[in-house]
Order: C-alpha cells, then sequence, then structure tokens
C-alpha cells in the first residue's frame, strides 16, 4: 500500500488528534487482541478493567463499571439501550438537548425510543424547563451534555438530575469531548457531584489514545447487566459490549495514555489548549466577526462563507456549525503557530475576498 494518511498540521475541525506516542506503541503491540472475548485474550481483559478505573478516577466515580466502547456514538447508543431495557414502559422515550450529538439519533432509530429534543438558550445550554415539560411516566433516559460538540458547552447537569429523578428515568452524561478537560476547570462536573448513572468519556478525543478508544461508564452493575447476552461459544459467558470482536489496541493505549498523563499532562494540555482557544477568539473578534466565547477549548464565529471556503481551498480543514460558523477544536496538536499561521491566512484571503481578486 503506497498510501499515506494525514497529517495534522492544518487540522482544526477534528474532535480527534495525534495519539501520545505511548499511547501508539501500546496500540501496535495489542493490535492482534481481542477484549471482547476475555476468557481467551486475558491480559488486555486486564488492562481493561485498568482503563476503566482509571477513566472513573477522571469523573471522580469510586467503583466505576462499564468498558472501552468503539467511540462516543457506541457509548451513547448503549446508555439508551440501557435505559431502554430497564425502562418500565413499553414505548420509552429520551429527553435530549437539541445540542447533543447525532449519535443520539441513530441509537433511536436502533432501539425503536421516541426522541423528544429540548431548545438551548441563548447561551447554548438546555432549558431545564422545556427538558421537565417534555418528560413523563415513559422517559427512559433524560441527557446532558458535558462539552457540546459544536460550541463546548455543558448543560445544567444538576437540575438535569432532578428532572431525572422526578421523571424515575436515568441520567446520561456526554462528556465524551469534554470529559478530559472538565477536570481542569472550575466546574463541578464530576459523577460524585452529579447524579449520574451512566456516562460517555472518549480517551480517543482529549485523552490522546487511539482510536478506537470510547469510554462507557456506569456507577451500577445493573446498567451492564441490563445490556448483557449470553456468549455460548465464547470462554466467557456473556458479553455487555454491543460490538463483539473489538480492538484490543484501544484498550492497551488507553491505560498507556492515562499512566502518562493523568492527571498534569493532562492539566497542562487543557491549559495550553484553553489559551490558545482564547487566542484565536480575541483574534478573530479584533478582525470584526461574531465570535462564541470559548468556555472549553473550541471556538465557533461567524466568517462569511466565501472566506470559510478559500480557508478550506488553502488546506484548512475546517468544518462550520448547524448555524454555519466557522468551528475550530483546539486539540492538543493544534498550536499557538498554526493558529498564527490560519490567521494571517483570514488575513491575506479577506483582502482578495473583499476585493474579488
Ligand atoms: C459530545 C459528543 N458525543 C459523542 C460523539 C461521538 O463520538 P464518536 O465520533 O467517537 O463516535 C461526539 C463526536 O464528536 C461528541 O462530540
Amino acid at each position: 500500500m503506497r498510501a499515506e494518511p494525514q497529517d495534522f498540521s492544518r487540522v482544526l475541525s477534528s474532535m480527534c488528534t495525534e495519539p501520545h506516542p505511548v499511547a501508539r506503541e501500546a496500540a501496535e503491540a495489542f493490535l492482534a487482541t481481542n477484549p471482547g472475548d476475555p476468557g481467551t485474550y486475558q491480559t488486555v481483559a486486564e488492562l481493561e478493567t485498568d482503563a476503566v478505573d482509571a477513566l472513573g478516577e477522571i469523573v471522580g466515580l469510586d467503583d466505576p463499571h462499564g468498558y472501552v466502547a468503539s467511540g462516543g456514538t457506541e457509548a451513547n447508543i448503549q446508555a439508551v439501550r440501557a435505559a431502554r431495557n430497564l425502562a418500565a414502559t413499553e414505548d420509552p422515550n429520551v429527553v435530549l438537548p437539541e445540542s447533543a450529538h447525532f449519535s443520539f439519533r441513530k441509537a433511536a432509530g436502533l432501539l425503536g425510543v421516541e426522541l423528544r429534543t429540548a431548545p438551548v438558550d441563548d447561551d447554548y445550554r438546555v432549558h431545564v424547563d422545556a427538558v421537565t415539560e417534555l418528560a413523563d411516566a415513559d422517559t427512559a433516559l433524560v441527557v446532558g451534555v458535558a462539552g457540546s460538540t459544536e460550541y463546548g458547552r455543558v448543560d445544567p447537569l444538576d437540575a438535569l438530575a432532578d428532572v431525572a429523578d422526578d421523571a424515575g428515568a436515568l441520567l446520561h452524561v456526554d462528556a465524551a469531548w469534554g470529559g478530559f478537560v472538565l477536570p481542569f476547570t472550575d466546574r463541578e462536573w464530576r459523577f460524585d457531584h452529579v447524579d449520574a448513572d451512566t456516562l460517555t468519556i472518549d480517551p480517543h478525543k482529549m485523552g490522546c489514545a487511539a482510536i478506537p478508544a470510547g469510554g462507557f461508564l456506569t456507577r451500577s452493575p445493573e446498567v451492564l447487566d441490563a445490556l448483557a447476552v449470553d456468549t455460548p461459544y465464547l470462554e466467557s459467558t456473556d458479553q455487555a459490549t454491543l460490538t463483539g470482536t473489538r480492538s484490543g489496541a484501544g484498550v492497551a493505549s488507553v491505560v498507556a495514555a492515562l499512566e502518562e498523563l493523568w492527571p498534569e499532562g493532562y492539566r497542562e494540555q487543557y491549559v495550553r489548549a484553553q489559551n490558545n482557544a482564547d487566542w484565536l477568539a480575541d483574534a478573530l473578534a479584533e478582525r470584526g466577526y461574531d465570535v462564541v466565547e470559548p468556555e472549553l477549548p473550541l471556538v465557533a464565529a461567524d466568517v462569511p462563507p466565501t472566506l470559510f471556503d478559500r480557508l478550506r481551498e488553502e488546506g484548512w480543514r475546517i468544518s462550520r456549525t448547524g448555524a454555519g460558523e466557522l468551528r475550530v477544536v483546539c486539540m492538543p496538536h493544534v498550536t499557538r503557530e498554526m493558529l498564527e499561521s490560519f490567521v494571517a491566512d483570514v488575513d491575506a484571503l479577506r483582502r482578495t475576498v473583499s476585493t474579488g481578486d
């Protein structure tokens, strides 16, 4: 094969990043292992327990249960599946913010669950009153986002926990992207502060593990029991994951990355990323663009479509929010130098766009 993967020097839109060298090495070493068959692949199965314990520590969960999923999509699907399986209704629904990741739409389609979408306020956080109104006796799950995909916002999780409680539903917190940065902000978001039942936290995003490495966590073993099916032909007796055979590469790389980076490495990474996001937000605001304040290291700015298209032609990998804003995710591979070069291109191109050259 002749193909080479892209390098990251112009990638500003991705929520994944270059794996840390130790994570890459661990992934390569465990490429031919299958934690889906833990009786046979025992070392990687033990590593998965370490990975879940370490992820539990990040979110402040003493006795975490869960597994290393293929990503946030699988973890979110599993949260919906567990809630549906545990719900005492024939007609379950899930109440979630309009800012929730599109993986919940896949979950709803697969699982035959109704989605009830609550609007967000002017600061992109879900309206708790709307969630309260939408929740009823058939609500199996209430979803809150801790680090939304488009604006990096955190929903009022405590209030959502109360709504879920009143409705007799589970609360799922989607911290797929935010999970590795929120512990270093001054937010009270930890699992032990918010009465969440399940949580998504993806090491292959801000955790610098190799893809595929998502995290599905729960405080209660019953949630995993609700997902488990019997596995007659394997050495183990049941399986709670959505996929069967799955790569041990992700599992090993999670353990390696966490051993290397938790907590100080991730703290430094967050500070660098946040400073970069603040710098870029200021630079774009100074040039007259409306910028959404980056509470976490993610910048959205109202840049004209023609300029956006020219930047893409220059090779910048950038994306748009649903509302059409330029969206830049300050992942660990995004350096200040890269952003300076990006802003220099903004300056050069906006002149040609305005003069029509
Ligand atoms: C908040 C959130 N949840 C879930 C996902 C889905 O994760 P994955 O692409 O790893 O399946 C994403 C992806 O960006 C996300 O931002």
